[in-house]
């Protein structure tokens, strides 16, 4: 297409999910509880891991960061969603999209590299129990949130300054219900095979590493495992990790058939429900994940609740 021929887009609009005015109800009705237990759910642990003395190795450490980060995470998505189900006007400027777009990557990107750190600190935990202390300090995990955190912010400019560079001059439909690369890329009206390329290599590479770290960490862990001679130590062993193996599959499951698939491959129905879960839903399931599956946690959990005479 020859861009010179149409007027720049300075606004694009969300396709609505559906034009069916109940359905539209239900749907907001929906996302705006999932994201109410989002943030109470986080609320939680952060406060729990703040104030709880049996919480405050490591693992609690980058769990609450975890948590102060999907905080963040949907509430770059999920404001904007429950407005438009409920406006006649589904529209974004350029520049909120591209804010959107940049937050949400950025902290996307942060949740890989945190959930890495959380399988290192278990591989560490249970590989090389001795030396624990001294190797998870509190100055390292500083340094590691630190290093997750500014890699989001950073590794992000690359893909969003390319996206936005590109001309866009209609249609400006985003069938999505929030400004993410693929659909954005399939509105510019450029060649965008180079910009593909360059995109994909750079989330395929931030997406992939921390996962083949967190994989590394696994078989280094399963190893260790296999090896103990008692089952209580074994199973002790494996129960520290079976939340963090929960939230690592249903994140990367849904993140990676979403990214790691050729632009053109997907369908916008099914990339919209995949976003879906590792918007809305997974960022809910995480602290339940936590709460449930973790004595001191269900403990600190019950503690609020007689305090604050709810049970
Ligand atoms: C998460 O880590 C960052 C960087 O180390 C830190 O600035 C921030 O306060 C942490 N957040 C919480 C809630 O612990």
């Amino acid at each position: 297409m020859d861009a010179g021929n149409h007027s720049p887009v300075s606004r694009f609009i969300f396709e609505p999910l559906s034009d069916i005015h109940t359905i539209k109800i239900i749907l907001f009705l929906l996302v705006l509880t999932l994201y109410f237990l989002t943030i109470m759910g986080n609320i939680f642990i952060i406060f729990s891991s703040l104030t709880n003395p049996a919480l405050q190795s490591p693992m609690y450490f980058f769990l609450r960061n975890l948590s102060f980060l999907e905080i963040g995470y949907t509430s770059t998505i999920i404001p904007k969603m429950l407005f438009n189900f409920l406006s006649e006007d589904t529209s974004i400027s350029f520049i909120g999209c591209a804010t959107q777009m940049y937050f949400f990557g950025s902290l996307g990107i942060a949740e890989c590299c945190l959930l890495a750190a959380m399988a290192y600190d278990r591989y560490v935990a249970i590989c090389r129990p001795l030396h624990y202390s001294a190797i998870m300090n509190r100055t390292i995990c500083l340094q590691i949130s630190t290093v997750c955190w500014l890699s989001g912010v950073l590794v992000v400019l690359v893909p969003a300054t390319i996206i936005f560079t590109l001309p866009f001059c209609g249609p400006n439909r985003i069938k999505h219900f929030f400004c993410d690369l693929p659909p954005l890329l399939r509105l510019a009206c450029a060649d965008i095979y180079k910009s593909e390329v360059i995109i994909y290599t750079v989330t395929v590479v931030f997406i992939m590493l921390p996962f083949l770290l967190i994989l590394v960490s696994y078989v280094h862990i399963l190893h260790a495992v296999l090896k103990m001679s008692s089952t209580t130590h074994r199973s002790k062993a494996f129960s520290t990790c079976s939340s963090h193996i929960t939230v690592v599959t249903l994140f990367y499951g849904s993140a990676v058939l979403t990214y790691l698939r050729p632009t053109s491959a997907n369908s916008w129905e099914t990339d919209e429900v995949l976003s879906f879960f590792y918007t809305v839903v997974c960022p809910m399931l995480n602290p339940l994940i936590y709460s449930l599956r973790n004595k001191e946690m269900k403990d600190s959990l019950k503690k609020l609740m007689f305090k604050k005479n709810i049970l």
